[in-house]
């Protein structure tokens, strides 16, 4: 969890891959849908566009149906979902009925001025998805991803008042998830204003210990 631009997509894929298992990322999940051409594609757009949460029933089902596919099973790292009280119960009551559950909440923070300096510097790739940023995390080669040559783009849904209104939705609805798990002990904190390595050893030295205590 965590405010945009705060750096959870760039945490998730260093940590997929180290960890061999799969992103559930629903904004990604969402940009996808909103390429199509259909009711559907539109809809999301438009929510994407005004910066505001695509309703939770949309968003559980097609969180909880991805959550559902077998590469999942060995576990997953969560990006941007649940954003609300609702969608964390509902991620919950279908993870227990699947013998399942959340080990850790991680809550990314970062002051504004920083998260809104970092998203206005963010590239990604157009075919893998790789995030960079021009000055905190350049490519090699300017526009061009290190991982698999793709070209770098910035998101649609990027302008700076759109980046500043999901600020004050993060704020506004997000709010009452972190009492939720706050009252379920399992949030844990970790200061995002620290270099991205910095910020990738605490997570792990955090998931080492989950993994020592299922061995
Ligand atoms: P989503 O795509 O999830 O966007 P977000 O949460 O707003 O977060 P971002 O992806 O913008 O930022 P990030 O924290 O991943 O930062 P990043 O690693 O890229 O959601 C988009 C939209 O989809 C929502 O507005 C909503 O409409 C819809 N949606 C999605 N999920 C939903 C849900 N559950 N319910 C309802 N609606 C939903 O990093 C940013 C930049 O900073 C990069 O350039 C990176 O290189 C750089 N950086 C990262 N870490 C550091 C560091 N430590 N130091 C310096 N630079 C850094």
């Amino acid at each position: 969890m965590g405010p945009p631009g705060v750096g959870k997509g760039t945490q998730s894929q260093r940590l997929s891959g180290e960890y061999g298992i799969p992103i559930v990322a629903t904004g990604d999940m969402f940009r996808k849908i909103r390429q199509d051409v259909s009711p559907l594609a539109r809809e999301v757009q438009e929510y994407m566009d005004r910066g505001e949460y695509v309703p939770d029933d949309l968003t559980i089902e097609m969180a909880l149906s991805r959550l559902n596919e077998p590469d999942t099973k060995k576990g997953f790292i969560l990006d941007g979902f649940p954003r609300t009280v609702r969608q964390a119960e509902a991620l919950d009551d279908a993870l227990a009925q699947d013998d399942r559950h959340i080990d850790h909440v991680v809550l990314l923070t970062a002051p504004n001025e920083m998260v809104l300096e970092r998203l206005a510097g963010r590239w990604v790739c157009s075919t893998c998805g790789r995030v960079y940023n021009e000055s905190s995390n350049p490519p090699r080669l300017p526009g061009v991803c290190d991982v698999c040559g793709g070209k770098l783009v910035q998101r649609a849904d990027e302008t700076p008042e759109v980046q500043r209104h999901r600020l004050e939705v993060y704020e506004h609805q997000t709010a009452p998830l972190i009492t939720y798990y706050q009252g379920t002990k399992r949030l844990e904190v970790l200061d995002a204003t620290k270099s991205v390595d910095e910020v990738t050893n605490e997570l792990r030295a955090l998931l080492n210990g989950v993994v020592k205590e299922r061995a």
